[in-house]
């Protein structure tokens, strides 16, 4: 079974990382090598360091897109869960990925209105206090995919069924391993 690069992208509180931890052991389940590359995660290691200006996004997005393609080329399967606010970057991602592998984008387009309502790090009002400079959605811009190969709205939704989605999705590309059936 060869590679492939699901790339989560979406405003912060949007369900990326909660849809990817349930995307991530499913895949498992069916026999793929998996990683599991979360912005959050890589801010701690290969992005330490590392702030939230244009110029900084690009390097962590442009770090995870190469460490994505690696893996990819070596098989696996890896699913990134990142703001990756900027077209531009993602663009970039997916140029160095589909030189070995499939890219699937899949924007997790939970309204901003909807993800500060969740607030899950208090980090939305926190931002509309001016106290964080540079905040996605509030202070900085976040460019809409405007063909990902899966568009998701959150709101009402359980991630489960979310997830659902996006195995569907890569069943439609015929990227995971045909399930027996059980007779
Ligand atoms: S990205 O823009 O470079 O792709 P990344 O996904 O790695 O961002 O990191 C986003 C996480 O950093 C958010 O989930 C949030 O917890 C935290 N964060 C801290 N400051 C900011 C900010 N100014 N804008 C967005 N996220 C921030």
């Amino acid at each position: 079974m060869s590679g492939f690069v699901v790339w989560f992208t979406g405003l912060s509180g949007a369900g990326k990382t909660t849809i990817a931890n349930i995307v991530e052991p499913e895949l498992e389940r069916r026999g793929l090598v998996v990683d599991h590359l979360d912005g959050d995660i890589v801010r701690t290691h290969l992005s330490k360091g590392l702030g939230f200006s244009k110029e900084d996004r690009d390097t962590n997005i442009a770090r995870i897109g190469w460490v994505a393609s690696r893996l990819a080329r070596a098989g696996a399967a890896v699913v990134v869960s990142a703001i990756s606010p900027y077209e531009e970057a993602r663009r970039h991602a997916r140029m160095l990925v589909e030189q070995h592998a499939p890219f699937v984008e899949v924007h997790v387009a939970t309204p901003l209105e909807e993800c500060a309502r969740r607030d899950p790090k208090g980090l939305y009002a926190a931002a509309f206090a001016g106290e964080i400079e540079d905040f996605t959605g509030v202070s900085a811009p976040y460019e809409e995919p405007s063909d990902p190969e899966l568009r998701l709205d959150t709101t009402g939704r359980l991630p489960s069924e979310c997830a659902a989605e996006v195995i569907e999705r890569l069943e439609e590309l015929n990227l995971l391993p045909v399930r027996e059936e059980v007779s």
